[in-house]
């Protein structure tokens, strides 16, 4: 385990046969839920494609940032897979169980800005990150935006928490490695974190 700025990283937490088994419930999900090109606000696209698995699941568009319990096609989110839901329980026993789980779908000229997660009810619960696939540069600043930051390869099995301190701490993606993994059928990378998005009542 290596900690960087409050983030726990777990390296290699999923050997390749338990990757290529997420990879195979993921696929299945997107059947049902296909990824699609969120919006912001001001209607600029991200260069992610987003899904979700789950009650609730994490989109934008022209209304804002926000989860909702359906995808935009209409269709209820599928449910969390259950390795997906594994992993949680292995690195976070003491949390509540997560009702969301954002896939995202970063081709070679995707990233990600600094951001922070701050859409869900409960703040003091974790967020998970698996990655899936090709390695990607995620940075880490801090709890204002801007500051000095630190970068930090996560690579395909990688499992990453996000809690405490580190819950409110700015981050993005600047790029992805394309190639540097087998894993998938093309160059790119999924990133599946996992969410306690709605209240108590859920
Ligand atoms: C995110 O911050 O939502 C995604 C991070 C990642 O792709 O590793
Ligand atoms: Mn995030």
């Amino acid at each position: 385990m290596r900690d960087v700025r409050g983030f726990r990283l777990l390296d290699g937490w999923l050997d390749r046969p338990a990757q290529q088994a997420m990879v195979d419930e993921i696929r299945a999900v997107l059947r049902a839920a296909p990824l699609v090109r969120p919006v912001t606000r001001r209607g600029q696209p991200l260069s992610v494609r987003m899904s979700s698995a789950g009650r609730l699941g994490w989109v934008t568009d022209r209304r804002g940032y926000r989860y909702e319990p359906r995808h935009p096609s209409g269709v209820a989110w599928p449910p969390i897979p259950e390795p997906v839901l594994a992993v949680w329980k292995g690195v976070v026993p003491e949390a509540r169980l997560p009702d969301s789980c954002l896939i995202n779908w970063y081709d070679p000229q995707a990233r990600m800005g600094m951001h922070q997660d701050r859409d869900e009810a409960d703040l003091t619960q974790p967020v998970v990150s698996i990655s899936l696939g090709d390695d990607a540069l995620f940075r880490i600043g801090n709890l204002e935006r801007g500051g000095r930051t630190e970068s930090v390869w996560l690579r395909s099995g990688d499992v990453m928490v996000m809690g405490g301190e580190a819950r409110l701490t700015f981050h993005g993606i600047d790029r992805i490695a394309p190639g540097t993994s087998t894993l998938l059928d093309a160059p790119g990378r999924i990133n599946l974190t996992l969410r306690v998005a709605g209240g108590s009542e859920g």
